[in-house]
């Protein structure tokens, strides 16, 4: 395979930008106008995402490792998107499904691409993008084996924790495989579209799930306001490798949390809980304390032992949970954002730090732990920006303007 050529070309057609990405699709749903219903009546964020993951692929293609577990895992992934057949019943993606991508992969090449597109470059995206199919549809058939292509998850319980703030906890059909720190594709199925948002708890012997939603955009609206005990979610395969490896040393872990970015850390605090109740900070900041959603279930995790303090012998006080707040009437406890109270409780020169919040929040504490001492290789972030597909994220972390944890649309 002709790597240089296909980068080059690539990099060549990156120049074309979003209108590359509609019109592929454009061009997609004239080959095949029965993909239309598979995808969201808005395509804003798929365009983007669609683009990204094709760059990465080209980049790697020489990658034989990298390619080989990004694309099965695409593929893995893509079972919870259903075609259609012609009575109209849901059928798994296909080698046909496939195919049409692929036509309408070459034909937008060939448009943006102009005279640079020649027979030799043709035949080299046709057989990158073979390579690629087969890896996804191997990566689909392995992955039934192991796990459903989704699981239909019933809600057990909403609790409406501010007019903007909802937690609620799931019932999957099927025990959910998780890390915490890790995220999953959710769906609500009456608005046909998938965000991500992030368990909030350990993964527990009974299987369910706490998820926490911000009212941002349409997605989460719905959630905040319309959840109701007994609906049917839909949930993707979990994806992110950042903060689900916070077990990668058994140094003092800090946490440190903006908005709804407390799920994932919390439940990281749980897991260490359950496991060596190592040292572990917890800060999470709300301009008022009515943004601490969630202060009551983190002041009883404080006080729980660690599971195997009867054990080590070590008792209660692993957890020091911190609240601050920008300002509050009569607040007696820290004030400021969590970045500036995280520094304040330093140094931390030798610990674990895990950051989840806003964009604005994250870049803001990621500048004053590195300014304060902390190496930034100790710092763990995970993106699940909406535009960007989340195994991607970890390229993007450096990028902080993709951190959207309290913006889930
Ligand atoms: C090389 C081939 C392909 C690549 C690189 C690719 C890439 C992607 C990526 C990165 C996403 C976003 C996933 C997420 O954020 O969770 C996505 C979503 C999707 N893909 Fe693919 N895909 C490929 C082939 C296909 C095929 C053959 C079909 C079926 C015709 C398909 C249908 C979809 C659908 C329906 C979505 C969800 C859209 C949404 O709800 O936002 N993809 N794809």
């Amino acid at each position: 395979m002709d790597v240089a050529a296909l980068r080059q070309s690539w990099a060549q057609f990156c120049v074309a930008g979003p209108e590359a990405a509609k019109y592929f699709y454009a061009t997609l749903f004239v080959i095949a106008p029965e993909a239309r219903t598979m995808f969201p009546t808005n395509m804003q964020y798929q365009q983007d995402k669609l683009l990204s993951a094709l760059g990465h692929i080209i980049t790697h293609v020489d990658d034989e490792r990298e390619l080989t577990a990004f694309a099965q895992r695409l593929g893995a992934d893509h079972r919870r998107f259903r075609g259609e057949d012609r009575q109209g019943r849901p059928v798994p993606l296909a080698e046909w499904h496939y195919i049409w991508v692929g036509q309408a992969l070459l034909a937008t090449l060939e448009r943006f691409l102009g005279p640079r597109w020649t027979p030799a470059l043709r035949a080299e995206w046709a057989a990158a993008y073979e390579l690629v199919a087969r890896l996804m549809l191997t990566g689909a058939a392995e992955a039934e084996r192991t796990s459903p292509p989704y699981w239909e998850a019933e809600v057990q319980w909403v609790q409406r924790r501010r007019a903007d703030v909802c937690v609620f906890t799931v019932r999957p059909n099927y025990l959910c495989d998780y890390l915490p720190g890790q995220s999953l594709p959710v769906q609500v199925p009456q608005l046909r579209m998938w965000r991500y948002l992030s368990p909030a708890n350990a993964p527990r012997a009974d299987g369910t799930i706490e998820f926490h939603v911000r009212a941002a955009g349409r997605f989460s609206t719905h959630l905040v306001r319309k959840l109701r005990e007994g609906d049917q979610l839909l949930l993707g395969l979990p994806v992110g490798d950042a903060l689900s490896s916070y077990d990668r040393s058994q140094l003092p872990l800090l946490l440190v949390a903006g908005g709804t970015g407390l799920a994932p850390l919390r439940a990281v605090a749980e897991a260490v809980q359950q496991g060596s109740g190592r040292a572990t900070t917890l800060v999470v900041g709300g301009k008022t304390p009515d943004d601490l959603y969630d202060d009551q279930a983190l002041r009883e995790l404080a006080a729980t032992p660690p599971a195997g303090s009867w054990r080590s012998g070590a008792g209660g006080g692993w957890l020091r949970y911190v609240p601050t707040v920008e300002s509050g009437w009569q607040w007696q406890g820290e004030v400021g954002t969590a970045g500036q109270t995280a520094v304040r409780l330093g140094p931390w020169r030798d610990t674990d730090v895990l950051v989840c919040g806003s964009p604005e929040m994250t870049r803001e504490t990621i500048t004053a732990l590195t300014v304060s001492g902390v190496p930034p290789e100790r710092i763990l972030v995970e993106s699940y920006d909406q535009s960007l597909y989340p195994p991607l994220a970890s390229a993007a972390a450096a990028a902080p303007r993709d951190f959207s944890w309290t913006g889930v649309r």
